[in-house]
Protein backbone atom coordinates (compact mmCIF):
# COMPACT_ATOMS: atom_id res chain seq x y z
CA UNK A 1 0.00 0.00 0.00
CA UNK A 2 0.89 3.94 -0.59
CA UNK A 3 2.01 5.48 2.35
CA UNK A 4 3.14 9.64 2.68
CA UNK A 5 4.85 11.43 5.32
CA UNK A 6 2.74 14.46 5.89
CA UNK A 7 4.31 16.97 8.39
CA UNK A 8 2.88 20.19 10.76
CA UNK A 9 6.07 22.44 10.43
CA UNK A 10 6.35 24.10 13.61
CA UNK A 11 4.65 27.61 12.25
CA UNK A 12 1.57 25.44 11.77
CA UNK A 13 1.76 24.45 15.01
CA UNK A 14 2.41 27.97 16.64
CA UNK A 15 -0.56 29.07 14.46
CA UNK A 16 -2.99 27.11 15.52
CA UNK A 17 -3.56 25.07 11.87
CA UNK A 18 -2.88 21.52 13.42
CA UNK A 19 -6.75 20.78 12.86
CA UNK A 20 -7.14 22.66 9.93
CA UNK A 21 -4.51 20.33 7.74
CA UNK A 22 -5.39 16.82 9.82
CA UNK A 23 -9.02 17.59 8.37
CA UNK A 24 -8.53 18.19 4.64
CA UNK A 25 -6.50 14.89 4.57
CA UNK A 26 -9.19 13.33 6.65
CA UNK A 27 -12.50 15.23 4.18
CA UNK A 28 -10.18 13.84 1.31
CA UNK A 29 -10.75 10.04 2.58
CA UNK A 30 -7.03 9.12 3.19
CA UNK A 31 -6.34 6.68 5.96
CA UNK A 32 -4.29 8.52 8.95
CA UNK A 33 -2.11 5.40 10.64
CA UNK A 34 0.11 7.50 12.89
CA UNK A 35 -0.12 10.94 14.41
CA UNK A 36 2.19 12.71 17.11
CA UNK A 37 3.45 16.15 18.45
CA UNK A 38 7.05 15.74 18.30
CA UNK A 39 10.25 18.04 19.15
CA UNK A 40 12.71 17.55 16.09
CA UNK A 41 16.03 16.86 16.98
CA UNK A 42 18.67 18.57 14.57
CA UNK A 43 20.37 14.90 13.62
CA UNK A 44 16.65 14.11 12.77
CA UNK A 45 15.81 17.09 10.59
CA UNK A 46 19.36 16.78 8.92
CA UNK A 47 19.17 12.92 8.09
CA UNK A 48 15.17 13.73 6.86
CA UNK A 49 16.32 16.84 4.26
CA UNK A 50 19.76 14.82 3.50
CA UNK A 51 19.03 15.43 -0.21
CA UNK A 52 19.30 19.59 0.21
CA UNK A 53 22.20 19.67 2.06
CA UNK A 54 24.78 21.71 0.30
CA UNK A 55 21.68 24.40 -0.41
CA UNK A 56 21.93 27.73 0.57
CA UNK A 57 18.98 27.92 2.77
CA UNK A 58 19.82 24.40 4.37
CA UNK A 59 20.81 25.43 7.71
CA UNK A 60 17.51 27.79 8.10
CA UNK A 61 15.92 25.09 7.10
CA UNK A 62 16.98 22.82 9.70
CA UNK A 63 16.79 25.47 12.35
CA UNK A 64 13.40 26.06 11.19
CA UNK A 65 11.88 22.44 11.14
CA UNK A 66 13.71 22.51 15.04
CA UNK A 67 12.24 25.55 16.24
CA UNK A 68 9.37 23.92 18.27
CA UNK A 69 7.13 20.91 18.02
CA UNK A 70 5.64 19.74 15.03
CA UNK A 71 3.27 17.19 14.30
CA UNK A 72 3.95 14.09 12.20
CA UNK A 73 1.41 11.86 10.47
CA UNK A 74 1.80 8.73 8.29
CA UNK A 75 -0.84 8.57 6.19
CA UNK A 76 -2.31 5.85 3.38
CA UNK A 77 -4.27 5.25 0.55
CA UNK A 78 -3.73 4.23 -3.62
CA UNK A 79 -2.09 7.46 -5.16
CA UNK A 80 -1.92 9.09 -1.54
CA UNK A 81 1.62 10.82 -2.25
CA UNK A 82 0.69 12.52 -5.22
CA UNK A 83 -2.86 13.42 -4.00
CA UNK A 84 -0.99 14.96 -0.97
CA UNK A 85 1.00 16.74 -2.78
CA UNK A 86 -1.51 18.64 -4.84
CA UNK A 87 -3.30 19.21 -1.35
CA UNK A 88 -0.56 20.91 0.14
CA UNK A 89 0.25 23.00 -3.19
CA UNK A 90 3.54 24.57 -4.62
CA UNK A 91 6.49 24.97 -2.29
CA UNK A 92 6.40 28.92 -2.54
CA UNK A 93 3.09 29.90 -0.74
CA UNK A 94 2.85 32.74 -3.30
CA UNK A 95 2.61 30.39 -6.39
CA UNK A 96 0.58 27.89 -4.42
CA UNK A 97 -3.21 28.19 -5.92
CA UNK A 98 -5.73 28.93 -3.88
CA UNK A 99 -7.69 26.18 -2.42
CA UNK A 100 -3.96 23.95 -1.17
CA UNK A 101 -2.92 24.11 2.27
CA UNK A 102 -0.09 26.61 1.28
CA UNK A 103 -2.25 28.71 -1.29
CA UNK A 104 -4.81 29.00 1.64
CA UNK A 105 -2.90 29.75 4.64
CA UNK A 106 1.15 30.38 4.02
CA UNK A 107 2.98 33.05 2.44
CA UNK A 108 6.76 32.52 2.71
CA UNK A 109 8.73 29.68 1.68
CA UNK A 110 10.19 29.35 4.85
CA UNK A 111 7.01 29.05 6.54
CA UNK A 112 5.10 27.11 4.58
CA UNK A 113 3.55 24.92 7.29
CA UNK A 114 3.40 21.85 6.40
CA UNK A 115 5.50 18.71 4.42
CA UNK A 116 4.82 15.49 1.94
CA UNK A 117 6.58 13.09 1.07
CA UNK A 118 8.43 13.50 -3.13
CA UNK A 119 7.89 9.56 -4.16
CA UNK A 120 6.09 6.26 -2.39
CA UNK A 121 9.72 5.42 -1.87
CA UNK A 122 10.58 8.38 -0.09
CA UNK A 123 6.89 7.97 2.06
CA UNK A 124 8.18 5.03 3.36
CA UNK A 125 11.70 6.17 3.67
CA UNK A 126 10.36 9.40 6.05
CA UNK A 127 7.54 6.80 7.69
CA UNK A 128 10.20 4.42 9.06
CA UNK A 129 12.39 7.61 9.59
CA UNK A 130 9.41 9.92 12.19
CA UNK A 131 7.97 6.96 13.50
CA UNK A 132 8.63 3.55 15.26
CA UNK A 133 7.25 0.77 14.75
CA UNK A 134 4.51 0.74 17.71
CA UNK A 135 3.41 3.99 16.96
CA UNK A 136 1.55 2.73 13.93
CA UNK A 137 -1.97 1.39 13.79
CA UNK A 138 -3.50 -0.62 10.98
CA UNK A 139 -7.61 -0.19 11.29
CA UNK A 140 -10.27 -0.54 8.88
CA UNK A 141 -12.59 3.15 9.41
CA UNK A 142 -16.26 2.86 8.93
CA UNK A 143 -16.43 4.34 5.87
CA UNK A 144 -14.56 2.46 3.79
CA UNK A 145 -16.98 1.14 1.81
CA UNK A 146 -18.61 4.37 1.02
CA UNK A 147 -14.79 5.76 -0.43
CA UNK A 148 -14.13 3.09 -2.53
CA UNK A 149 -16.42 1.10 -5.09
P1 LIG B 1 8.73 19.69 1.75
O1 LIG B 1 7.38 19.07 1.64
O2 LIG B 1 8.96 20.41 3.04
O3 LIG B 1 9.83 18.69 1.43
O4 LIG B 1 8.75 20.84 0.64
P2 LIG B 1 8.85 20.65 -0.94
O5 LIG B 1 8.99 19.20 -1.30
O6 LIG B 1 7.74 21.43 -1.54
O7 LIG B 1 10.22 21.42 -1.25
P3 LIG B 1 11.73 20.87 -1.12
O8 LIG B 1 11.74 19.45 -0.68
O9 LIG B 1 12.43 21.24 -2.37
O10 LIG B 1 12.29 21.80 0.05
C1 LIG B 1 12.10 21.46 1.41
C2 LIG B 1 11.79 22.72 2.18
O11 LIG B 1 12.92 23.56 2.16
C3 LIG B 1 10.66 23.57 1.61
O12 LIG B 1 9.38 23.16 2.03
C4 LIG B 1 11.00 24.94 2.17
O13 LIG B 1 10.56 25.06 3.52
C5 LIG B 1 12.51 24.93 2.13
N1 LIG B 1 13.01 25.52 0.89
C6 LIG B 1 13.08 24.94 -0.33
N2 LIG B 1 13.61 25.78 -1.22
C7 LIG B 1 13.88 26.93 -0.54
C8 LIG B 1 14.44 28.19 -0.90
O14 LIG B 1 14.81 28.42 -2.05
N3 LIG B 1 14.56 29.12 0.10
C9 LIG B 1 14.15 28.86 1.39
N4 LIG B 1 14.28 29.81 2.32
N5 LIG B 1 13.61 27.69 1.76
C10 LIG B 1 13.48 26.75 0.81
MG1 LIG C 1 10.41 17.93 -0.38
Amino acid sequence: VEETYIMVKPDGVQRGLVGEIISRFEKKGFLLKGLKLFQCPKELAEEHYKDLKGKPFFPKLIDYVTSGPVVCMAWEGVGVVASARKLIGATNPLQAEPGTIRGDLAVQMGRNVVHGSDSPENGKREIALWFKEGELCSWVPIQAPWLRE
